[in-house]
C-alpha cells in the first residue's frame, strides 16, 4: 500500500495557530508582544527571501520584529556590536543571524556573541551543550520541525531504529540527538559510511539530510518505514522561470514502500519558520519567568 503523505503545510499551520494563541495570552499578561530580531549581511537572494518570510510570519502572528539588513562590507566588530545591542534590548527575545555570512566574517565568533537566552536558532555552543546534556536550551528549528512531523504520524519513536543521513550542525546532529532523547536507537550516516543502503534499510525512521538529489531510492527503505526528506535540491528551471525542486529521496519509489513520507516541497520546508516562531515564543516566556 502506498505511504500516507505527511503535509508540512498542514502541520506548520497548526504550529502557527498554536503560537498565535500564545502571543495573545502573552500580550494580555505582559502588555507587550514577543520580539524577534533578524540580521542579514550582504544580499544573497535566497537568504533575502528567507528573511522576508520570517518578518512576514512575525507580522501574521503578532510578534514584534526588527530586521537589520547590513551591507556585504560590514566588519566583524560592527556586526558583533549590533548583536550586543540586541542582547540588551528588552523588546527583543530572539536574535537570529541569517547564514551563510560573507566569507570575511568569522561565523563561530558571531554566533557566540548571541546571548544564549536569545539564541532561537540554537547554534551557540552553550545551547548545543545544554541540549545534549538534557538541560533547557534552544534547538535548531528544522530538527524541531522534523520531530513534529514524526510525532504527527502517531508512530511511537521509543525503541525504534532511526537512521539519519547527514551530520551537519544544523540538521543531522541535532535531529539525531532529538531522536535519542525520545529513546530511539540512532545511527548517523555520512559520505564515508560503508554500505549506506544496507544501514538505511534497517531504519524504522529514516531522515535524509544529505543535499543529493533523489539519492535515497527503494533499496534504502525498509517496508513500513517513516521517511523524512530534508533535501531541497534545485535540478532545473521551468519555462516560467520557477525552480524545479526535488528532495534527497526518490519520492515515487519510496512512497510505495514507506508507511509515511514527507513530500518536497511542502514537507519539512514549511516547518522551519513555524518552529522559529515557536522558539521565539518560548524565549519570551522564559525571559518573563527569569525576570521573576
Ligand atoms: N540559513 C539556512 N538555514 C538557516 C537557519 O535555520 N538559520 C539561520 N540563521 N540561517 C540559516
Amino acid at each position: 500500500m502506498a505511504a500516507s503523505i505527511i503535509s508540512g503545510r498542514v502541520v506548520a499551520k497548526e504550529v502557527r495557530e498554536e503560537v498565535a494563541g500564545e502571543v495573545e495570552k502573552f500580550k494580555k499578561a505582559n502588555g507587550y508582544p514577543p520580539g524577534l530580531a533578524v540580521i542579514i549581511v550582504g544580499d544573497d537572494p535566497a537568504s533575502r527571501v528567507y528573511v522576508s518570510s520570517k518578518k512576514r510570519m512575525c507580522e501574521n502572528l503578532g510578534i514584534y520584529s526588527e530586521e537589520y539588513a547590513m551591507p556585504e562590507s560590514t566588519g566583524q566588530e560592527e556586526l558583533i556590536e549590533t548583536i550586543e545591542k540586541l542582547n540588551k534590548d528588552e523588546k527583543i527575545h530572539g536574535v537570529l543571524v541569517q547564514l551563510p555570512l560573507p566569507e570575511h566574517l568569522d561565523e563561530g565568533e558571531v554566533l557566540e556573541s548571541i546571548d544564549p537566552r536569545k539564541d532561537v536558532d540554537g547554534f551557540h555552543p552553550i545551547s548545543v551543550g545544554n541540549f545534549v546534556v538534557g538541560k533547557e536550551a534552544f534547538v535548531p528549528c528544522t530538527p524541531l520541525g522534523i520531530m513534529r512531523l514524526i510525532e504527527k504520524t502517531g508512530v511511537e519513536i521509543k525503541g525504534k531504529r532511526a537512521v539519519v543521513i547527514g551530520r551537519s550542525n544544523i540538521v543531522g546532529k541535532p535531529v539525531a540527538m532529538l531522536l535519542l532523547a525520545q529513546h530511539a536507537t540512532v545511527t548517523i550516516c555520512h559520505s564515508r559510511t560503508q554500505d549506506l543502503p544496507g544501514v538505511c534499510k534497517e531504519a524504522d525512521i529514516l531522515v535524509a539530510a544529505v543535499g543529493r538529489p533523489e539519492m535515497v531510492d527503494a533499496t534504502y527503505i525498509k517496508p513500513g518505514a517513516v521517511v523524512i526528506d530534508v533535501g531541497v535540491n534545485e535540478v532545473g528551471k521551468r519555462e516560467d522561470g520557477k525552480r524545479i525542486l526535488v528532495g534527497d529521496v526518490k519520492f515515487d519509489e519510496a512512497k510505495e514502500i514507506a508507511s509515511y513520507i514527507t513530500p518536497v516541497p511542502g514537507g519539512v520546508g514549511p516547518m522551519t519558520i513555524a518552529m522559529l516562531m515557536r522558539s521565539t515564543m518560548d524565549a519570551a516566556w522564559r525571559a518573563v519567568r527569569d525576570k521573576g
